[in-house]
């Protein structure tokens, strides 16, 4: 303990002070002490020592000059003493307030310069995605079909046979069931043992939603039908279990073939460009009368069925047409299934596959690309 911190447990006339002339010199000791002190008080911690050492209620330094000098004074040197020791508490409580401010200052600073989020850090780049070059390419044709009055639906990849073939005027046993081998759904039997469950495929094509969009709408019905569709095939560079369609239907009481062909080159010309001749062939669907397919001019050789270096074009074969999708009216049976009336109704169905058509306008010489997820491929057409 130093010597002053000694005093203030001692009365003044332990003190030997007995002239109010004494006091203020005992003062400035005091003073000299506490600014000392003061000077050393750095953190939160420290203040709070400070604080209740000068001020604490029981034996702080204040209360000892209070209960120690003040209280046991002779009536000579109480006004000196009550004087000083009223200067001395002002000062010590302001003093301590200010250093309270200025560590606290201090401390905020330290924090905010530990905390300091550094904004010219690179951050973390993550790549955006595109749209897939198959789902670019139903948009192109929705586009094309929504700008001259169709309607997009879609409809359920899981398709009972009565959508999928007897409604489109395939009984079951009709030949074309073999090219349309698909994958079958075994579904549990219901809980309640009542009942056979309903056998369930994955749809062929996108046809059924010919029937779908006939039951719930009254003629006139002009739709587009995007989908995937699925068939018992093994992948090669043109062959997928899975691909996908765009099918069209158009039904009213005045559509005759003409607008039919002119619908198809419209569009042929549209999604290919102007300089790309349309052609049909006689065809056979079992839900169409008449049937056609549509070929376009070969895109690679220009129709001549030669490539540039003089050699037959690899893409059409020579032939300098290229396949592109199966169409025709709408066969007056079909009419039957939706509940129309055959005699007052006419309309037209295609069906195109996206797959080859995507293929045929970038140059893809391998269908299986679609399906890798390949973002080296994917990227080119981002
Ligand atoms: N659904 C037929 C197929 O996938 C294509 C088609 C659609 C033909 C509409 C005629 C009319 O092969």
């Amino acid at each position: 303990m130093t010597s002053s911190e000694n005093k203030t447990a001692r009365t003044l006339a332990d003190l030997g002070v007995a002239q109010p002339g004494q006091v203020a010199p005992l003062f400035a000791e005091i003073h000299a002490r506490f600014e000392a002190e003061s000077a050393n008080v750095h953190d939160e911690s420290a203040w709070k020592n400070f604080r209740d050492h000068w001020l604490g209620r029981k034996s702080g330094v204040l209360t000892q000059i209070t209960d120690n000098w003040l209280k046991p004074a002779t009536a000579e040197l109480k006004r000196a003493v009550g004087a000083a020791l009223n200067e001395l508490r002002a000062h010590v409580e302001a003093q301590i307030e200010a250093r309270r401010t200025t560590i606290e200052a201090g401390a905020e600073d330290a924090a905010m310069s530990r905390e300091r989020v550094d904004l010219s850090l690179p951050g973390v780049i993550r790549p955006i995605g595109s749209r897939h070059l198959l789902r670019q390419v139903f948009q192109d044709i929705e586009d094309i079909f929504v700008s001259i009055g169709f309607s997009v639906v879609e409809g359920p990849e899981i398709e009972t046979p009565y959508y999928n073939f007897e409604a489109l005027n395939i009984p079951e046993h009709h030949p074309v069931r073999d090219d349309m081998d698909t994958f079958y759904i075994e579904l549990p039997p219901s809980p309640d043992g009542k009942g056979a469950p309903g056998q369930l495929l994955l749809r062929t094509h996108t046809s059924p939603m010919q029937i779908r969009t006939m039951e719930k709408r009254k003629p006139p019905v002009r739709v587009i039908v995007p989908g995937r569709v699925y068939r018992r095939d093994n992948p090669d560079a043109t062959h997928s279990f899975a691909f996908h369609q765009v099918e069209g239907l158009a039904v009213d009481t005045d559509i005759t073939f003409c607008d039919f062909t002119g619908t198809i080159e419209y569009f042929i010309q549209q999604f290919f460009g102007a300089g790309v001749k349309a052609r049909f062939r006689p065809s056979y669907f079992p839900f169409t009368e008449p049937s056609v397919e549509f070929d376009v001019s070969c895109i690679f050789c220009g129709g001549s069925g030669t490539a540039a270096s003089g050699a037959t074009c690899g893409k059409c074969k020579g032939a300098g047409w290229i396949e592109l999708f199966g169409a025709g009216m709408v066969d007056p049976a079909v009419y039957g299934f939706v509940g129309y009336d055959a005699k007052k109704v006419n309309g037209f169905a295609f069906g195109m596959g996206i797959d080859r058509l995507a293929m045929l306008k970038y140059g893809i010489d391998d269908l299986q690309v679609f399906f890798q997820n390949d973002a080296r491929f994917l990227r080119q057409f981002s």
